[in-house]
């Protein structure tokens, strides 16, 4: 036991010590080491401030989407009176509203994330990384489900591509 208290004694001794040569020293700073390149440099959406991430395909049905280079403007029309019915109460088409204006979404997000988005968005904003950013950037006003199928789903989308 004596001995314990003695090796404690010891260490303050030499803590104390320790910290009383430092003094007067200014004090040391590392700087803190960059090594993030310019590539791993996150870039952020200009809409709502999210982290852009095109390989993130989101959660849900839609695994993969082969967009064709021209518009199928029969398509568009379908989607544009789908979104007219159930997604305008929330999002005008170019401005933020309650909801993000789709107009460059896909400029954003991957086809895939936007149509999960759709059609899955409970648990979207539940476990996906950019839609739970979304979720706290529109105050926690969740994305409602409209119970829109992929076939609409990929209507809605072809008309985001014509805003
Ligand atoms: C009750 C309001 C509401 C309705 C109705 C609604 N949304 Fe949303 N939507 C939101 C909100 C709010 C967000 C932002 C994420 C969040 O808070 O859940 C969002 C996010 C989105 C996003 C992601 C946008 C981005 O910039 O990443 C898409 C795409 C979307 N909605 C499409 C639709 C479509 C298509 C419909 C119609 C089928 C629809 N929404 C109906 C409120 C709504």
């Amino acid at each position: 036991m004596k001995k314990f208290v003695l090796l404690l004694l010891a260490a303050f001794i030499m803590f104390g010590c320790a910290s009383n040569s430092e003094k007067g020293k200014p004090p040391k700073f590392k700087a803190p080491k960059i090594a993030k390149t310019e590539e791993q440099e996150p870039v952020y959406d200009k809409v709502d401030g999210v982290a852009v991430d095109m390989n993130n395909k989101g959660i849900g049905p839609v695994k993969s989407v082969t967009i064709p280079e021209t518009i199928d403007m029969a398509l568009a029309k379908e989607g544009e009176g789908i979104y007219n019915a159930l997604c305008l109460a929330c999002h005008r088409p170019t401005q933020k509203f309650i909801g993000p204006a789709p107009k460059g979404v896909l400029e954003r997000r991957s086809p895939e994330w936007v149509m999960n988005m759709i059609i899955n968005p409970e648990k979207m904003v539940a476990e996906d990384p950019i839609a739970k950013k979304l979720l706290i950037e529109y105050n926690g006003s969740p994305m409602a489900n409209q119970g829109v199928t992929e076939e609409k789903a990929r209507a809605i989308l072809e008309y985001f591509r014509t805003l």
